[in-house]
C-alpha cells in the first residue's frame, strides 16, 4: 500500500466549500481529517450490510481513534432499501443515538448509502453535517460530490430530496479492490460521459488503453492499476467540480451532468432496475448520439467515437426497448417543462449544449436513435 498518491479537490460551491481528497490508503485517515470538521463529539456512521463487513470496522477506529462517540446504521444492500422507510429508521436511530445540531453523519458506502444518508442528515433537525466515503466507483466520481441527496418514492426514483453538500469526500480508492468487475465497469457509463463533458484529452485517455484491462475474467478489483485509478477519480470529480460549483442547484450548466440520462432513465426502468445505472447511460448517450447525428446535430465521428470507447468497456450501445415506452416516460419526466424537455447535445468532444426542444422533436431524434 501507498499513501503518496493523493489529490485534494477544492469545491467552493455557493452553499459551502469542501474537499474532495482522493488517493489510496486514506480510510484509516478519516478520523484525522473529519475532526477539524465536526464540532460535537457523535457520529453515525450510515453504511449497507455489504460495505460494514468490508470497512466498517477499519473507519470506525479511525474515528473513535481522533475523539468521536460512533453509532451505527446499517441497512440491507440494495437500491431497493433506498426508500421513506428506511430513511424513516436512519432518522429515529439519529434521534436515538441522540445526535445534535453539532454531530454529524458519515456515509459509509455506495450511491445508495450516500444518497440516503446525505437525505438524512439534510432533514435531521433541519440539517446536520454530512461526510460522505464512496466506496463504489460510481459514487467515487458522481453520487457523492455535488450535494444531491435523496430516497426514492413509488411514483419514481429521488423523488423525495434536498441538496446538502458534504463537509467532506474521501476517496479511497483501494475500496475499490473488492468490487464485482461487473460493477466496476457499470460506473464507466458515467465515467465516459465525464470525457465527452470534459473534452478530447479526458476522452481519449479514458478510451485508450482502458484501465479494466486487467479485469478480464477476475472475480473482483483487486488487480487494478490503484494509481491510475486514483488520477482517474480525480480527472472525473474535477470534472464534476467545474459544474456544481457554476451550478450547484441545477438551473442550468449542471443539466449538461444529464448528458445520455433521460433516455438512459426509461431504459432502466424498462429493465425492471436489473440494468446498471451507468450501463443505462452509455446506452442512452449512443441513441442519443446515433440520433443526433441523424438529425445533423453530433458530428458522425465524433458519434462513432463515443460509440467505440463505450464497446471498449464492453457497455451497451443499444437498448430493447421501444421508442414508444421511452417517450412516455419523457412526458411524465419530472424534469420536463411544460411540452419542451431539455435536451443536452454533444456538439463535440468538450462541447455539449442544453438545447430546450419540443418533446415531439426530441422523440424523432430518440426513434432515430434506436432504429439505426
Ligand atoms: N448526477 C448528476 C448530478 O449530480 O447533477
Amino acid at each position: 500500500m501507498s499513501a503518496s498518491r493523493r489529490e485534494v479537490i477544492d469545491v467552493p460551491t455557493a452553499s459551502r466549500a469542501y474537499e474532495v481528497v482522493c488517493g489510496r490508503a486514506l480510510l484509516d485517515e478519516l478520523g484525522t481529517m473529519v475532526r477539524p470538521l465536526v464540532k460535537g463529539d457523535s457520529l453515525l456512521i450510515v453504511t449497507d450490510s455489504h460495505v460494514w463487513p468490508l470497512y466498517g470496522q477499519r473507519v470506525a477506529d479511525s474515528l473513535r481513534a481522533s475523539g468521536f462517540s460512533i453509532n451505527v446504521f446499517v441497512f440491507e444492500a440494495g437500491e431497493a432499501q433506498k426508500n421513506l422507510q428506511t430513511y424513516a429508521t436512519c432518522l429515529e436511530v439519529m434521534a436515538q443515538s441522540g445526535l445534535t445540531r453539532d454531530d454529524a453523519v458519515v456515509a459509509l458506502g455506495g450511491g445508495v448509502v450516500g444518497d440516503l444518508g446525505g437525505f438524512a442528515a439534510a432533514t435531521y433537525m433541519r440539517g446536520i453535517t454530512v461526510v460522505q466515503v464512496p466506496t463504489s466507483l460510481l459514487a467515487m466520481v458522481d453520487s457523492s460530490v455535488g450535494g444531491k441527496t435523496a430516497v426514492d418514492l413509488q411514483g419514481g426514483k429521488n423523488l423525495a430530496g434536498a441538496f446538502l453538500q458534504p463537509a467532506l469526500v474521501l476517496e479511497d480508492v483501494e475500496a475499490l479492490a473488492t468490487l464485482s468487475p461487473a460493477l466496476l465497469m457499470d460506473a464507466f457509463g458515467e465515467i465516459i460521459k465525464h470525457g465527452v463533458l470534459a473534452g478530447p484529452e479526458l476522452f481519449n485517455a479514458i478510451a485508450e488503453n482502458p484501465v479494466t484491462a486487467p479485469l478480464m475474467g477476475a472475480v473482483d478489483c483487486s488487480a487494478l492499476d490503484f494509481d491510475r485509478m486514483a488520477a482517474l477519480v480525480s480527472a472525473n470529480v474535477r470534472v464534476k467540480r467545474d459544474v456544481v460549483v457554476e451550478d450547484e442547484r441545477e438551473s442550468g450548466l449542471r443539466q449538461t451532468l444529464n448528458l445520455g440520462h433521460t433516455i438512459g432513465h426509461a431504459i432502466e426502468a424498462a429493465s425492471n432496475y436489473t440494468l446498471g445505472h451507468g450501463s443505462c447511460v452509455a446506452a442512452g448517450l449512443a441513441i442519443l448520439c446515433r440520433g443526433a447525428t441523424a438529425h445533423g446535430l453530433t458530428p458522425a465521428p465524433v458519434t462513432r467515437a463515443i460509440l467505440r470507447c463505450i464497446e471498449a468497456y464492453g457497455l451497451p450501445t443499444h437498448a430493447n426497448v421501444p421508442a414508444d415506452a421511452i417517450i412516455e416516460r419523457l412526458r411524465a419526466d419530472k424534469k420536463r417543462h411544460g411540452s419542451t424537455v431539455n435536451a443536452v447535445i454533444v456538439r463535440f468532444l468538450g462541447d455539449v449544449e442544453v438545447v430546450p426542444m419540443d418533446i415531439d422533436r426530441f422523440a424523432e431524434i430518440v426513434r432515430a436513435g434506436l432504429s439505426s
